[in-house]
């Protein structure tokens, strides 16, 4: 596992402490049998469960005894996606989040599909150790109807600020992120700039690890809107 680690994932910088995160919130290459024309292989590098697991070497270092991992998946890739949580050595709790997909114009989107066309994504909760410490608001809904963004299999931000408010303001990192988020650590080989000084001025406030639970005001602004329940 250490030679895959190596050869496909640059480790998280130094400046993220050993067993200091206690949000993961990730959103795998998942690999899709369907050949080189689909919009994901033309968009960037995608990995099989294989090469996801070696990740676990680098989440290791960082992760705090009691941490929650927050996955991206989608239908298809349910499966997989627990079997990374299993082999990453967290625990499956439940589905955290399900994106029901917009289009523009807010009438919900009508997907591709084998068998029913698919309309939604989920984000899988998973933790080690004690994680229900973490949980600062009860009252949050599990379906959320956001509006889907031109740039392929990009993520509401919405749900990164929703993580916050349910978990805390914890120290947390992105895995596979995309673009820098304010008050994470975000790792993934599309960022832009990541260098550690960007890395270190994206932060809150200072060039430290966010500390503390701070409840967050959840306030349904991303890319479009969404409709709260
Ligand atoms: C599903 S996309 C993430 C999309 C992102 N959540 C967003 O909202 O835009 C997966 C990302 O993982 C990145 N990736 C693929 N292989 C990687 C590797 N070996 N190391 C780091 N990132 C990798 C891809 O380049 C891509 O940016």
């Amino acid at each position: 596992m250490d030679e895959i680690c190596k050869k496909f994932f640059v480790p998280f910088p130094k400046e993220i402490k050993d067993n200091s995160i206690s949000l993961f919130y990730a959103d795998p290459p998942w690999h899709y049998k369907g050949g080189k024309n689909r919009g994901e292989v033309k968009e960037y590098d995608c990995l099989s469960t294989e090469t996801l697991e070696a990740l676990k070497i680098h989440i290791n270092r960082v992760a705090a005894k009691d941490s929650v991992l927050a996955m991206w998946t989608t239908g298809p890739k349910m499966q997989e996606a627990c079997e990374l949580i299993d082999k990453w050595d967290f625990r499956y709790k439940t589905v955290l989040f399900v994106w029901e997909k917009l289009y523009k114009n807010e009438k919900p989107i009508k997907g591709l599909g084998h068998y029913t066309r698919s309309a939604t994504e989920f984000i899988l909760l998973a933790g080690r150790g004690h994680i229900t410490k973490f949980v600062c608001d009860r009252n949050m809904s599990q379906v959320q109807e956001v509006v889907r963004s031109d740039r392929h299999s990009e993520k509401p931000h919405l749900f990164a600020d929703l993580l916050v408010q349910l978990f805390g303001d914890v120290p947390r990192l992105e895995l596979f992120a995309r673009t820098q988020k304010k008050g994470w650590f975000c790792w993934g080989n599309q960022i832009e700039c990541q260098t550690i000084e960007h890395w270190l001025t994206s932060k809150t406030d200072d060039s430290s690890i966010p500390k503390g639970k701070n409840k967050r005001k959840h306030k349904h602004k991303t890319e479009g809107s969404s409709k709260k329940r």
